[in-house]
């Protein structure tokens, strides 16, 4: 088979790992990709939103099947696109990711299907909005409606700076016309879970939990990041939690889809705030997450492919998924100001030492400067160690973490700390 896998972060190095290790593989494709994946696959110069460039070069490279790792693209109406000609690709239509790209959207179906969530109000208007403050206690949840590269969300301890929050996005548009819409949001008490979901439109097969930490600086402190760093499997997610979630969330988002006549075929994301055993719905993704996917593939024992095909062509309830009986811990290396601005073009070593047996190097924001690896954005690589245990897993990330340098070089040391409280 052809395959081609469309981003050029950590998630679409370690599909990209995966993949390579199907037999059922030929070729391997990836648009635009980065210094790590190359190693594996072709990268080819497609930008993740040049719909029509995918669209021919799939067609041009008798590609078997597409990955879309990023929700750009399915935004766009990627997967609309591709299936219009024909072509198989893994990913929602455009309606379906609306459960990411739209968070009024995404509540609506969850209060339709009564999907566990915290009480919220859309508003487009600033005075109805701030009638609605008055109503409401501190802290509460400000959300831009749309896509805001993880931004749009505020949590206000106060009155005064919810007003603002309210104000910074429907007056002054600071999110664009992704904040033209706002959800406001009761504030919820516990611990964050990911639990991602492959989806047929009919058959949920939730994969293992996933912790990530958001915020830049350790003890979950600072400004929110694409997400520095995540472990699997999550202790948080036991059995019956995931039981609880499959039932109460992800298959009821998946038959409210079904029945809007919007089918979901793909990765379904369920950002969790888990209390007492039980879980509320903070955000649906349309995509596997990143850092989650460098830490729950490695454990695939399964073909992914073999996965991805079944959910493409309906059939996912004939395939039997298994995972291994390890732990991973990733560890983001980022730029110095991330996630504010940052350099590039910084030269990275010791990639070179690493122990392969048990680490593995994804690359995120890195390029390849005429053999040389250098640092391309401010996420630089996921380095993810594997183990029998999370405190061996997570030994052997942060050995390899030490071992590659690069000027600026920065990473959170608290990462899995939590589930292992003796460690900090
Ligand atoms: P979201 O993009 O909706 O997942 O929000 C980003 C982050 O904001 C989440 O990972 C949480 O840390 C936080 N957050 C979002 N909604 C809530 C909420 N209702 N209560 C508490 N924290 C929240
Ligand atoms: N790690 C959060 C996300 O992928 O959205």
């Amino acid at each position: 088979m052809n395959i081609l896998i469309i981003g050029s972060g950590g998630r679409e190095h370690a599909l990209a790992w995966k993949c390579a290790q199907s037999p059922r593989v030929s070729k391997l494709y990836c648009a635009p990709g980065n210094a790590g994946i190359m190693q594996i696959a072709d990268c080819v110069p497609l930008a993740v939103d040049d719909l029509a460039g995918l669209k021919s070069f799939a067609k041009d490279q008798g590609i078997d099947l597409t990955i879309v790792g990023p929700e750009l693209p399915l935004s766009l109406g990627i997967a609309d696109e591709f299936r219009r000609d024909k072509l198989k690709i893994f990913g929602p239509t455009r309606q379906a990711a609306r459960i990411e790209t739209s968070k009024a959207f995404a509540k609506d179906l969850m209060a339709r299907c009564r999907i566990p969530t915290a009480a919220s109000q859309t508003f487009e208007h600033v005075d109805a909005a701030l009638r609605y403050l008055d109503t409401c206690s501190v802290p509460l949840v400000i959300k831009a409606d749309g896509l805001a590269q993880g931004k749009g969300v505020i949590v206000a301890s106060t009155r005064q700076e919810a007003e603002d929050a309210v104000r910074a996005m429907l007056d002054r548009r600071q999110f664009g016309e992704a904040g033209a819409r706002i959800v406001i949001e009761d504030f919820l008490q516990g611990e964050e879970l990911t639990m991602m979901a492959f989806a047929d439109g009919r058959t949920v097969v939730p994969m293992i939990g996933a912790q990530d930490h958001k915020r830049i600086g350790e003890h979950d402190t600072g400004p929110n990041t694409g997400g520095m760093g995540a472990y699997a499997p999550a202790p948080l997610a036991t059995d019956a939690l995931r039981e609880h979630v499959l039932h109460d969330i992800l298959y009821p988002a998946v038959e409210g889809l079904s029945r809007m006549g919007s089918p979901y075929y793909g990765v379904l994301y369920a950002g969790l705030m888990v209390d007492n055993g039980r879980s509320a719905v903070l955000e649906f993704n349309a995509r596997f997450g990143d850092p989650e996917t460098q830490v729950v593939l490695p454990l695939l024992k399964t073909d992914l492919v073999d996965i991805l095909e079944a959910v493409v062509e309906h059939r996912l309830d004939q395939i039997q998924i298994e995972w291994h009986p390890l732990t991973a811990v990733c560890v983001v290396l980022a730029s110095e100001g991330y996630p504010g601005s940052y350099r590039t073009g910084i030269p990275i070593t010791g990639l070179d030492r690493i122990d392969t047996d048990h680490v593995i190097v994804f690359h995120a924001g890195t390029r390849d400067d005429n053999g040389t690896v250098v640092t391309a954005g401010g996420r630089v690589l996921g380095v993810t160690g594997i183990g029998p245990d999370l405190h061996t897993a997570r030994a052997r990330a942060y050995d390899a973490a030490e071992m590659i340098a690069f000027d600026g070089r920065y990473f959170r040391r608290d990462i899995a700390a939590r589930a292992i409280p003796t460690s900090v």
